[in-house]
C-alpha cells in the first residue's frame, strides 16, 4: 500500500529502526525491492532521482505505482535529490508520496527559503519532505577539525533549520558520501556529531551514501570483468550504531548497482551464445532481491510491515 514516507519514517525513529531507500531506474530493481519487503514484512521507500525519472520517463514511474499500490507492506515513493521546486512540483503531479529538496550547495538561508516553499507545496497536497543540511563530500579521518566542521552538519543549524523549514525528515552529512569510494579501510562516519544532531532534532533523520559495498560483490563484479579501484563502504556496524543514535531512513543505491551488474557480466560470460534478455536480467533481479533483503535485516525493518 502506498503511504508516505513520514508515516513510515515516524514510527522507524520512535521505535529504533531504520528504513531502507533504495534507488530504482527500471522494472527489475523495482520488483527485487518490493519482492524483498514482501517477503520479509518490512516497510519500504522506492526511490527514483531525477535522472532515473528522466531515464524511465511516464513508463517507470507509471509502473512503480502500480506495484507500490498492489504491495502488501506500506512503500512510499520519495523523489531522491530534487534539486529544484519544479521538479518537485513534477514529482507531486506523478503521485509521489515524499520528496527531497536538496538545496545543501547553497548558504543556509537560501536553503531554508527554498525548503519552505516546497514543504508549503507538499505539505497541501499531502506529501511529507525530507531535505538535507551540510556537505555530503568523502571526509577522511585525517581532514582537519575545522574542515570537516564546514561541511557537516552543525547540530545546532539543525534545530533551527527543522523548526524554520517544517520540513519533515533530515539527511545529515556525518562523512558518507555516494558510490563506491567511500574512503580507505573502514571509511569514516562521524557518530558523535550524529549523536549531538539527534538530541536537538527529534524528526527523523535521514543517511545519505550509506552503501556497504561488500568486499563479495566486489570480488564479482572483478571476476565477470569489471573494473573496480580501492572500493569500500560503510561497515555493517557503523551502520548499526548510526541507526541506534537517530537514523531512521538508509540510501542504498551503489550495492544494488553492483549486484545487478555483477550478475549480469557474470550470466552474459557464462553463456556468450545467449541473447534472451530474460536470462541475465532474471539472476540480476535475484541477485538484487538477496542485497535488499540483507539490509533490511541490518536495518532491523523486518517483521515491522
Ligand atoms: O544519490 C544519488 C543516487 O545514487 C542516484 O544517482 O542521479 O545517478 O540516478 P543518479
Ligand atoms: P550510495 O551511493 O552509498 O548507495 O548512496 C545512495 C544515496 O545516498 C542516494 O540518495
Ligand atoms: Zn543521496
Amino acid at each position: 500500500m502506498l503511504v508516505t514516507g513520514l508515516e513510515i519514517l515516524k514510527k522507524a525513529r520512535e521505535e529504533g529502526y531504520g528504513v531502507g531507500a533504495f534507488n530504482t531506474n527500471n522494472m527489475e530493481l523495482t520488483q527485487a525491492i518490493l519482492e524483498a519487503a514482501e517477503a520479509l514484512r518490512s516497510p519500504v521507500i522506492l526511490a527514483l532521482s531525477e535522472g532515473a525519472i528522466q531515464y524511465g520517463g511516464k513508463a517507470l514511474v507509471g509502473l512503480v505505482r502500480e506495484l507500490a499500490r498492489d504491495a502488501r507492506v506500506p512503500v512510499a515513493i520519495h523523489l531522491d535529490h530534487g534539486s529544484s521546486y519544479e521538479s518537485v512540483l513534477n514529482a507531486l503531479r506523478m503521485g509521489f508520496t515524499s520528496v527531497m529538496i536538496d538545496k545543501s550547495h547553497e548558504d543556509f538561508e537560501t536553503n531554508v527559503r527554498e525548503t519552505k516553499r516546497v514543504v508549503e507545496a507538499a505539505h497541501a497536497v499531502g506529501v511529507t519532505v525530507e531535505a538535507e543540511l551540510g556537505r555530503l563530500a568523502g571526509v577522511e579521518e585525517h581532514v582537519a577539525v575545522d574542515e570537516k566542521d564546514a561541511l557537516l552538519t552543525n547540530p545546532e543549524e539543525a534545530r533551527l533549520f527543522m523548526e524554520r523549514t517544517g520540513a519533515d525528515y533530515l539527511a545529515v552529512a556525518i562523512g558518507t558520501s555516494h558510490g563506491a569510494y567511500k574512503g580507505k579501510g573502514r571509511p569514516f562516519i562521524d557518530h558523535p556529531r550524529l549523536e549531538r544532531i539527534a538530541r536537538l532534532v527529534q524528526a527523523p533523520l535521514v543517511l545519505h551514501g550509506a552503501s556497504s559495498v561488500p568486499q563479495e560483490l566486489i570480488e564479482r563484479f572483478r571476476a565477470s570483468g569489471g573494473e573496480i579501484g580501492e572500493a569500500a563502504g560503510i561497515h555493517p556496524e557503523d551502520i548499526r550504531k548510526a541507526i541506534a543514535l537517530g537514523i531512521a531512513k538508509i540510501n542504498t543505491d551503489t550495492d544494488l548497482r553492483l549486484a545487478f551488474t555483477a550478475f549480469v557480466r557474470e550470466s552474459l560470460s557464462k553463456n556468450p551464445k545467449g541473447f534472451d534478455p530474460r536470462k541475465y536480467l532474471g539472476p540480476a533481479r535475484e541477485a538484487v532481491k538477496r542485497v535488499v533483503e540483507s539490509r533490511m535485516e541490518l536495518f532491523g525493518s523486518v517483521g515491522r510491515a
